[in-house]
This record gives structure tokens, sequence and C-alpha cells, in this order.
């Protein structure tokens, strides 16, 4: 969950040198900062330094990372259906070549210390951005676009879901382990619309992937109610945010797929003390046993203390040690 980031100050000694999307678009630099989490803090996976909107990049639309202006944006969004007709599924291969590289780069450097892991936006995250131009409050134009013209909505979701196939294959091909796919969107939607317009494709992706044996994480935001669907789409873990009781979702899913969460990432503004108790209330909530990937609930806050998030990283791999005796 935004392992890489603000928060850590030898993200930022890079970051003073380069923007944003120029750090994205130069695998060594990508691998470089892809690396720090694992040095710095111990984590037992990485995650390939990247962002889900350069996908939506590949596909043609001008995107913008405006510091002041509060993240990326899209200059032109997509609003109508021939905007829609107008974009053309990318070829990884060859528009997205700086993220390959990033990917082969950074598993050469890992020598096999931990896995890596690639990832992307959902369908209907990513269309959510691409309608709206950026993250908004009520997201109106993509909600307007699936109440009065879902035709066309549609259209974008199924051209997304082809794109995500390809550009998940291109990851694992240059060498990712494991998947996570970004949901960030899905708990705006009700139930039903859930369903229809995230889920659907999130199945269609997952089942569609050729990823010889390669895990899948999904990480639906604010999907809670639909967590029983979530586990039957073929992924192999499904991540939780801290608005779910991680033994409940065990006791109802568990059984299918393996459980990636849950901290609320605000925890880590808590003492060290407390931090730790607070990851012992997650273990002991999820109970004895193996499928727990333990994780936060969404990504790491930028004004997070990096001596928190070793204590974090610490206390997990101490106290679920101690709690399996
Ligand atoms: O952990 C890692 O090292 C992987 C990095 C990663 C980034 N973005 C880098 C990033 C990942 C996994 C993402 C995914 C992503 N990007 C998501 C899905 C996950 C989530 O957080 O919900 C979303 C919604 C985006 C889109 C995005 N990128 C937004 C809305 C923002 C601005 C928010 C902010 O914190 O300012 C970004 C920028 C971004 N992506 C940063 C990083 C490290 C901050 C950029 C900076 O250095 O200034």
């Amino acid at each position: 969950m935004r392992q890489a980031g603000r928060y850590l100050p030898q993200y930022r000694a890079v970051r003073q040198k380069v923007d944003f999307l120029t750090l994205c678009k130069t695998p060594e630099l990508a691998a470089q900062v892809t690396l720090q989490p694992v040095d710095v803090l111990g984590v037992d996976a990485a995650i390939i330094f990247s962002d889900i909107l350069l996908l939506p990049e590949a596909f043609g639309m001008a995107l913008q990372v405006d510091e002041s202006k509060g993240g990326p944006r899209f200059t032109i969004p997509i609003r109508t259906e021939s905007d829609i007709d107008s974009l053309t599924v990318p070829d990884p291969s060859a528009k997205l070549k700086f993220l390959m590289e990033a990917i082969e780069l950074t598993k050469r450097e890992l020598r096999g210390r931990v896995p890596l892991i690639g990832f992307c936006g959902s369908p209907w995250t990513l269309a959510a951005y691409m309608v709206e131009g950026k993250g908004t409050k009520d997201f109106r134009h993509v909600k307007r676009l699936i109440y009065d013209q879902s035709a066309v909505a549609h259209k974008l979701l199924a051209k997304l879901a082809d794109a995500l196939v390809f550009f998940l294959e291109a990851q694992l091909a240059a060498g990712a382990d494991a998947i996570q796919i970004f949901d960030t969107w899905g708990g705006i939607l009700s139930p039903d619309n859930y369903r229809e317009f995230s889920l659907d494709y999130l199945w269609k992706v997952v089942s569609n992937i050729r990823r010889n044996g390669a895990p899948i994480i999904v990480f639906s935001k604010g999907s809670n109610e639909c967590l029983e669907e979530i586990s039957k789409i073929g992924a192999d873990v499904v991540s939780l945010d801290w608005t779910v009781d991680i033994g409940e979702a065990r006791r109802s899913i568990g059984e299918r797929v393996a459980l990636q969460g849950n901290l609320d990432p605000s925890a880590l503004y808590a003492s060290p003390d407390k931090i730790r108790h607070e990851v012992k209330l997650i273990l002991r909530k999820y109970g004895k046993g193996s499928g727990h990937i333990f994780n936060l609930g969404h990504g790491i806050l930028p004004d997070t203390p990096v001596d928190h998030a070793r204590t974090l990283v610490d206390a997990v791999k101490e106290e679920s040690v101690a709690f399996h005796e």
C-alpha cells in the first residue's frame, strides 16, 4: 500500500531531482525507489514503483501531475461515446516499456530477496479517473455516465478490461511474481452498481489473464457489502480496508481466499507501543493458521513517521511469531 513515497526521506531525496512522472518512467530510478522500503523497513515483498494512471496515459490521454493542485489529472477527460471510440488498447511492450524495464531491473537487483508485486487499477477505478479527469468528491460525471448512458460506460469498461489483461500479462512476463488490482473507488457504488460496473470487470480481468499460477490480490476499498462475491472471482487474495473485522471476514470467506490487511493507515500516527498493540489485535482477530498477509488497509499517509512504519514491520514479524508459538 504505497510502500515508497513521500514519508521516506530516501524517496524525497530522489524526488528533489525529478518529477513524479519522470521517476515512474526512468527504470533505474523506479527500481531504486522500489527497493527503498525493502531496505529501510524490511517488508516481505516489494511493489513496483509506478502509478495506476499510466495505463490511461498509454491509451493516449494526457496526464499531468501538478503538485500544487493535489495530484495527477487528465487534462482532457473522456465523456462521450466518440471519446471512448477514439481510445486504442495500448501494446504494453511499446507504450509501457519503461515499466517492464523497471520490473526486469528490480528483479535483478532484488536477487530473490523478496517477491515483486506488479499492479494496476481496476477497470472501474480507471474509468472513474478517466471520466472525472481526477479524484473528485462525488464522482458525478462517471456516475452520470452509468445511470444515463450505461451502454457507453460498459463500452469503456470492456476496453479497459481487455487492456488490463495484456498489461498484467506483460508485467508477469517481465518478472512480476504477483499482481495486485486496486479498485480504490469500488466503494462509491451501490451494491447493484458495484456488481454490474466493477465486480463483473474484475472477474473478466482475473479470469482471462494467463498467469501460470502467479497469485492475484484484489483490493476493493469500501466494498465490504460484497466481500463474499469478491472472494468468488478467482483471485487468490482479498485485501481488506480497515472498516471490516478481519476475524469476521475470515469466517465468511477465509476458506476460499487468503486475506490481506487491514490496519488503518492513521494508526501509524500512534506511539510505537500503541502500534504494537494494534498489530496484536489484528493478528488475534485473524487467529492462528496461514492465509493472512499483514498490511495497511490503504496507502501509507505522506506524513507518517518512518520510525513508526519500521515499528509496524518489526511488530508484525515479532508478534506473529510469538502468537504462533
Ligand atoms: O508503494 C509503491 O511504491 C507503489 C506505488 C504506487 C503509487 N501509486 C505511487 C504514487 C501505487 C501502488 C499507486 C497506485 C495508485 N495511484 C492508486 C491505487 C491505490 C490507492 O492509493 O488507492 C491510485 C488511486 C493512484 C492515483 C494517484 N497517484 C493519486 C490519487 C495520487 C495523488 C495522491 C497523493 O498522495 O498525492 C498519486 C500520486 C502518487 N502515486 C504518489 C506516489 C508515491 C505521490 C507522488 C509524489 O511523489 O508526489
